[in-house]
């Protein structure tokens, strides 16, 4: 049997020579998911069979490929919850944390959440568990995704306060004031060429229209009628797309109370609430 020593050494090796940013923390995730052993008890295996090193080369080899190691491991830490995912949702990122620490400062007015393209379920059901009380309505257009959403829903156990719905933005839903609307929307040009990593993702999670501004405006034009009158909307944005997301929103009698920017400093969150009418 193959020495678990070697097989970690060859597995590093060949993702550091293909210029993989972590390989040793990459092999490690690689070797303990074939071989479902936590890393401690992994290294006081001396030898491991060699059906999991195959499967640990074949794992390698997807990811020199390019894929995304959340895809090959089936998993993805997001605010230090585990999400399971696969190809039909978007892989949680850490930027959309700031839509989460910012919509959780107003955690004790929240009682209604509707989440715009839920994908995965990370932010609702975030949310829904670090608000106990809170119920969630989180809507997607792709049913390969609300079944993944459904799947984490029952993992984080919050799926008796979480209705998954098909539906085009606003399309399938009833009129129920929300005390939140959260999304992270799909925001790239279709015109933009996309790194090699991202063509495994979704395309439809991640491309809006000819301005990556489409999914806004749909947003925004429906907001009102879903939101209580002294709620908030809270939009992930890409790099530098405040100025015009801010002025989609005001045409639509909203303004802009707070800006949240990422861990690079990048603008990453806005809110926005209705304008008061004196
Ligand atoms: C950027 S991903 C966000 C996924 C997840 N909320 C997250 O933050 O990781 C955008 C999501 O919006 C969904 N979506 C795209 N267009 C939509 C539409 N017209 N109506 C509802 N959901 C849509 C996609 O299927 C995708 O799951």
């Amino acid at each position: 049997m193959p020495k678990t020593v070697s097989i970690l050494h060859i597995l590093k090796k060949k993702l550091r020579q293909a210029n993989i940013s972590s390989p040793e923390t990459e092999s490690r995730a690689i070797l303990c998911h074939v071989s479902k052993m936590r890393y401690e008890k992994l290294l006081v295996e001396n030898d491991i069979p060699q059906a999991h090193f195959d499967a640990a080369l074949q794992a390698a080899k997807r990811r020199i490929n390019g894929e995304p190691l959340a895809y090959i491991l089936g998993k993805k830490e997001f605010f230090s919850l585990e999400f399971l995912v696969n190809p039909d949702v978007l892989i949680p990122r850490p930027e959309t944390e700031t839509l989460i620490e910012a919509a959780l400062r107003k955690k004790n007015v929240i009682s209604n959440i509707l989440e715009l393209g839920t994908g995965s379920g990370c932010i609702i059901i975030t949310l829904l568990k670090n608000i106990p009380n809170a119920q969630g309505v989180g809507v997607d257009i792709s049913q390969k995704a609300l079944q993944v959403a459904d799947i984490n829903a029952s993992l984080h156990k919050v799926h008796n306060r979480l209705t998954l719905l098909l539906s085009n933005w606003y399309s399938n839903l009833h009129s129920k004031q929300f005390d939140i609307i959260i999304s992270n929307p799909p925001y790239i040009k279709k015109s933009e060429t996309l790194d090699r990593t991202l063509t495994f993702e979704p395309a439809q999670a991640l491309l809006s229209g000819t301005t990556g501004l489409e999914s806004y405006k749909a947003i925004a034009s429906c907001a009102k009628q879903f939101l209580k009158c002294t709620g908030s909307v809270f939009v992930e944005i890409g790099k530098g797309q405040d100025v015009e997301i801010k002025n989609i929103f005001e045409k639509e009698g909203f303004q802009i109370v707070n800006e949240f920017q990422d861990l690079a400093s990048i603008n990453r969150c806005l809110e926005f609430t209705s304008k008061k009418t004196f």
